[in-house]
């Protein structure tokens, strides 16, 4: 079905951020189950003041994309890997969470209620879906709510580093963690970026584009940046990806893995030593907001390691971010079964 009625914006200048769309939609979490869910054009959530998300960081949310195909079927990119991870998110924080199910028939129903709002093919844009899991019960001892909301709204983005495709510096911080090992950097727990945020900042005040965290054990492994995973290529086409018990499961990185391995080169997922950064030829962070984005060069200790000189991203980001836009946006067989169609 073509779009008519599609908002009057500029998609192809659109930057990463909030813009108002039409409807966001709701599920309580009560008595022991989730409610049929509500659809409203509020931005504004009634919280009680003793609500555990307030206090106790009981929030997690998910980020995926939505894009209009060539033929103008609309697709969702791994949803249900999106939906696994919430799961993940919340048992690691002790709280309800919303099954598959229900995960894939709130996202369905929030598109088709701001099919509007959905860049058109080739724009560059994406519908950017926000899942969102939060402790609404109140409580003041420090314990699980007993109730939750489950919202999720969507808004129009552009590229999440300003420029896009195209290279952005990293500097490695030393002095300060992003997530524990044993803590709960695997979930997309709120209160992980409100601790990578110090790091972000600085980074970008010191003329970087993110910050690069490093193991918070031993500080001697790359761990990932504040919102985005991390890979490194090496001189003999590997893919070098860091595991690590503090990182978040990028879902785009698992994608680039199986790309990767698809395109011929010898994925390694393992402890990625500082030292190794040396070594690379290519570097790219990589995240459903980041896609890939490509690294001009990481600052460590004062030195700065260039990977790309001219400005331009190198060869092997190229063919990597090349496979998985054109399967995201519709454009190459789906032959992993990675897009779902949503109905309108
Ligand atoms: N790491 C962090 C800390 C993130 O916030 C994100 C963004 O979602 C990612 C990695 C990439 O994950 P995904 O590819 O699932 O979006
Ligand atoms: C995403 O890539 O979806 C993220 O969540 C990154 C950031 C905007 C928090």
């Amino acid at each position: 079905m073509e779009i008519t009625n599609r908002a009057d914006l500029d998609f192809g200048s659109l930057p990463f951020g909030y813009m108002k769309t039409d409807v966001n939609v709701r599920y309580t979490w009560r008595d022991g189950k989730w409610d049929a869910g509500v659809e409203t054009d509020s931005e504004i959530l009634p919280l009680h003041i003793a609500a555990t998300c307030l206090h106790y960081g009981q929030a997690a949310f998910e980020g995926l994309k939505v894009y209009e195909a060539q033929d103008g079927r609309i697709l969702a990119f791994r949803l249900d890997e999106n939906a696994k991870r919430m799961q993940h998110s919340a048992d690691l924080l002790m709280m309800q969470s919303p099954p598959t199910d229900l995960f894939r028939e709130a996202v369905h129903r929030v598109v088709r209620a701001n099919l509007r709002f959905v860049p058109p093919h080739g724009s560059g844009a994406a519908l950017y879906v926000r899942p969102l899991l939060i402790g609404t019960g109140p409580e003041i001892g420090v314990k699980p709510a007993k109730e939750y909301m489950f919202l999720v709204l969507v808004t129009p983005v552009g590229p999440y580093f300003k420029a896009g495709f195209s290279p952005t510096k990293l500097v490695v911080v030393e002095d300060m963690d992003r997530a524990a090992p044993l803590g709960v950097g695997t979930a997309k727990a709120g209160g992980n970026y409100a601790a990578a945020m110090r790091g972000t900042v600085r980074a970008k005040t010191e003329g970087f584009g993110e910050a690069l965290y490093l193991d918070a054990k031993e500080h001697k492994y790359i761990d990932e940046t504040g919102a985005s995973n991390f890979f490194g290529i090496t001189p003999d086409d590997g893919y070098v990806t860091p595991q690590s018990p503090s990182i978040l499961r990028s879902i785009t990185n698992l994608s680039l893995r199986t790309l990767a391995d698809d395109l011929g080169y010898r994925v390694e997922e393992r402890p990625v030593p500082l030292e190794e950064l040396d070594s690379f030829v290519e570097c790219g962070a990589c995240g459903t907001a980041a896609v890939i984005t490509p690294i001009e060069s990481i600052s460590v200790r004062g030195k700065e390691i260039v990977y790309l000189s001219d400005g331009k991203p190198g060869p092997h980001c190229t063919k990597l971010y090349d496979a998985l836009t054109a399967l995201q946006h519709g454009d190459a067989e789906d032959k992993f079964g990675w897009t779902e169609r949503i109905e309108v």
